[in-house]
């Protein structure tokens, strides 16, 4: 009798985790009506709420583990208002910090999409049609920026990993043993690899967690433009080959992450054919601005690469998470990542062999990433992204000039979409070496008044031993007006900050 219920409860399953139709309908609503007047009132909101992390972790610290469930309607009401509430909103008009986009509302339904599918995109068996579309989206970004669309490619989870795949091709590549089976301690030799004193720290990790060890890295000398310095680049290779070690990647950056700067590309180049070296270039941030019929040569010059890496997540306006990396030769990828589990059946009948992604990066499961940078392409076009891209680069040259022409603040840098400046108080001795670490502390402290103020947010860089503050625009929603405003607001808080903390040595 009792093995009969059971068999009966199994056979009518009502699984705690499902959802009737109705109820998804009823709840999704809910959800997407939220979600509009979010994006609605984002503008009138502040950027971020100032509250501590102690203060936010305390209004659901005490809330334990349920034992039983709750409806999920109200399950939403309740987490959109603690969202809403205690969120800093990257999508706000007025969010210049880091390099996080305001993302696409059609990123986010995409994503919903993406995961109530749910295509393992890992193998071509578990997702035919997310599949082709990620292979179309890996072609179309080649296309967006002029890189070869015959490239091989993959959507990852962001920058860091799309440059550690391009390491990783590198690494296998251009190295003369099978370091799979023999490591990258079958020689004597050092592997080495080279970057400006600018390049992002995914390479520290990088050299670091494959093997190498962090020695293995030349940080080359910038220009006065925080540009990589070619000659002291060539000296180096030369060098190191001279002591035996085996130089084989240049990195070069297409759009630095402090204040975007964009090495001198076809040069680098040049020298890694000379010296046959696998050229990369970290374009995470600055690469789809050389989409811009107007792009500089330097930048155009990223299609002379091995390999790409590029976020969508970043000037491609789509949600978090979006990496990709693009490697001219599709099969170097394979070299480098292809295993053979015992369990996978997805070689397909050998006519027309499947593409199966989990033979091309690091993942083997994999989620459908790529819908989203597909459906944002689909919706605005190249057209689209050109003048979204170009609009984003006049604000910040826009906002260059009108900092420049203010007497307490001081233009630093404008490379692509990136400007640096600082507060400078008008009464400061000019020529004091102590005016220099008061104008470290003022502006610091003033960074940290404007993140925490909730009315812009900025971040900041050192450029030359200034620490400065750095607007970043990768935001469609940002206009002239949110940036006519900054100026204003960072005088006012920059003068009431002077106030409290000018030494008396440094008054007039
Ligand atoms: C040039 C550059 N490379 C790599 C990264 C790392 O990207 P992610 O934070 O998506 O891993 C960034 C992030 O800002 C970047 O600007």
């Amino acid at each position: 009798m009792k093995m009969n219920n059971q068999d009966e409860a199994l056979r009518n399953r009502n699984a705690p985790l499902e959802m009737t139709s109705d109820e998804f309908r009823e709840v999704g609503y809910q959800v997407v009506d939220s979600i509009a007047n979010l994006l609605d009132s984002l503008a009138q909101r502040p950027v971020t709420s100032n509250k501590s992390a102690k203060a936010i972790r305390s209004i659901i610290e005490n809330e334990q583990m349920p034992q039983k469930g709750i409806t999920p309607g109200h399950l939403f009401e309740e987490t959109t208002d603690l969202l809403f509430e205690h969120s800093l909103f990257n999508g706000h008009p007025r969010f210049w910090g880091y390099i996080t986009s305001s993302a696409s509302p059609i990123g986010a339904l995409s994503d919903l999409l993406a995961a109530s599918v749910n295509p393992n995109v890992g193998a071509w068996t578990l997702s035919p049609m997310a599949t082709e579309i990620e292979v179309q989206t890996v072609r179309w970004i080649a296309d967006l920026i002029g890189y070869p669309v015959t490239c091989g490619g993959l959507l990852v989870s962001g920058g860091n990993m799309a440059n550690f795949v391009g390491f990783l091709a590198a690494r296998t590549s251009k190295v003369t043993w099978n370091i799979r089976e023999e490591g990258v301690g079958a020689t004597n030799q050092h592997l080495v690899i080279y970057g400006s004193k600018e390049t992002h720290t995914w390479i520290e990790k990088a050299v670091d967690l494959f093997g190498l060890g962090t020695k293995a890295m030349r940080w080359i000398d910038t220009d006065v433009n925080q540009q990589m310095d070619i000659n002291a680049l060539e000296k180096q290779i030369l060098s190191d080959q001279a002591d035996g070690h085996l130089p084989f990647m240049v990195v070069g950056a297409a759009g630095t992450v402090s204040t975007g700067a964009v090495d001198p590309l076809l040069e680098i180049a040049t020298i890694c054919r000379k010296h046959d070296l696998w050229f990369h270039v970290d374009g995470a941030y600055g690469a789809p601005a050389a989409a811009l019929p107007e792009a500089s040569a330097q930048l155009k010059g990223l299609k002379e690469a091995d390999s790409v890496a590029l976020d969508p997540h970043k000037w491609l306006y789509a949600p978090l998470e979006a990496g990709c990396i693009l490697v001219r030769n599709p099969q170097t990828l394979i070299d480098t990542f292809s295993s053979h589990p015992e369990y996978y059946n997805f070689g397909g009948d050998g006519e027309d062999s499947p593409l199966n992604y989990y033979e091309f990066g690091l993942q083997n499961s994999r989620g459908f990433r790529a819908l989203k940078v597909w459906l944002g392409f689909r919706q605005a076009g190249r057209e689209g992204y050109i003048v979204m891209i170009r609009d984003d680069i006049a604000l910040a040259e826009a906002l260059y000039r009108l900092v420049d022409a203010h007497s307490e603040l001081q233009a630093i840098t404008h490379n692509l979409s990136i400007t640096t400046f600082r507060y400078v108080p008008n009464s400061l001795p000019q020529d004091e070496s102590e005016t220099e670490v008061y104008l470290n502390e003022l502006n610091q402290e003033l960074l940290n008044r404007l993140q925490s103020g909730g009315e812009v947010f900025v971040s900041n860089a050192v450029v030359d031993g200034k620490y400065v503050l750095r607007v970043c625009i990768v935001n469609f929603r940002t206009t002239l007006n949110d940036i006519e405003a900054l100026p204003e607001i960072v005088i006012r808080e920059g003068r009431k900050i002077d106030v409290e903390m000018r030494p008396e040595h440094l008054t007039n």
